[in-house]
């Protein structure tokens, strides 16, 4: 039996022709061309529990790694599939599989690595690197400490992870050294981001696109977001 071709979506498509919508997304084009929001009910669930003060941290953590692989279901719904030969127990037929070199999930430490977990049981052949990178209190000025991705950058798919999208300095950083390094296919998701920040990314980097659950209001003059869910990296963590 011949089976009936299915349409493989295109593999990585620019930005420009990032078709709409791909599932449950808004369309925030007009004013944050590189925006993606992810509406879908589950994500905006959690994420305002994520947000409640008194969320505690076990629960904080659980919640950031099922936001993040609900995220990571959209932000590959056009990554390229090959056909691939499976024998059933009953007869030969035809499978798709995702094709290309191995997804590299990038989390900018230390918050980001909370991400990890959830994205890497969608995807267990992907690869991690990791930024390490943290902002200076006093300027907001990304400082960065650490840097190791996997070494063949080049035609590899980067997702970029960082809960928090503020000033944007940490998140521009971070792709200006994947870039530095040879990459070119790079995805950033974050679970809150502020205008700021997604305006700056976008500025600096206008080919990255960004997935997040929630775009709030603004940053206060500590750079925290508001209404945010306060410092990631301590209700991560418990360092606070
Ligand atoms: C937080 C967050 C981002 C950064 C966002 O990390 O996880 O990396 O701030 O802010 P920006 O957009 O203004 O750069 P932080 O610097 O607090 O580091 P830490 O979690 O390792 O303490
Ligand atoms: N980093 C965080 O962890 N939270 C913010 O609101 C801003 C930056």
């Amino acid at each position: 039996p011949v089976p009936i071709p299915i349409p493989l979506p295109p593999s990585w498509l620019p930005f420009s022709l990032f078709p709409l919508p791909f599932s449950r997304m808004m369309d925030t084009r007009k004013d944050f061309p590189t925006l993606r929001i992810v509406t879908h009910p589950l994500v905006q669930h959690k994420v305002s529990i994520l947000r409640d003060r008194a969320t505690p941290t076990k629960i904080f953590k659980e919640l950031v790694e099922e936001i993040a692989m609900l995220m990571a279901y959209e932000a590959t719904v056009d990554m390229s599939l090959q056909e691939t030969k499976v024998e059933t127990p009953l007869e030969s037929t035809v499978g798709r599989q995702l094709s290309g070199k191995k997804f590299t999930l990038v989390p900018i430490l230390r918050a980001g690595l909370g991400m990890v977990e959830g994205i890497y049981r969608l995807v267990p052949n992907a690869r991690i690197g990791h930024i390490g990178l943290y902002r200076n209190h006093d300027t907001l000025e990304p400082v960065d400490y650490y840097f190791k991705v996997p070494g063949d950058t080049a035609g590899r798919d980067f997702f970029v992870l960082d809960p928090m999208l503020a000033t944007g300095g940490s998140a521009a950083s971070a792709v200006s050294s994947l870039k530095k390094a040879g990459a070119t296919r790079i995805r950033f998701l974050c679970l809150v981001a502020a205008p700021e920040g997604v305006r700056k990314l976008a500025s600096e980097h206008p080919d990255v696109v960004v997935f997040c659950a929630a775009l709030d209001r603004e940053l206060n003059s500590q750079g925290y977001i508001l209404p945010g869910l306060g410092d990631a990296g301590d209700r991560l963590f418990g360092t606070r």
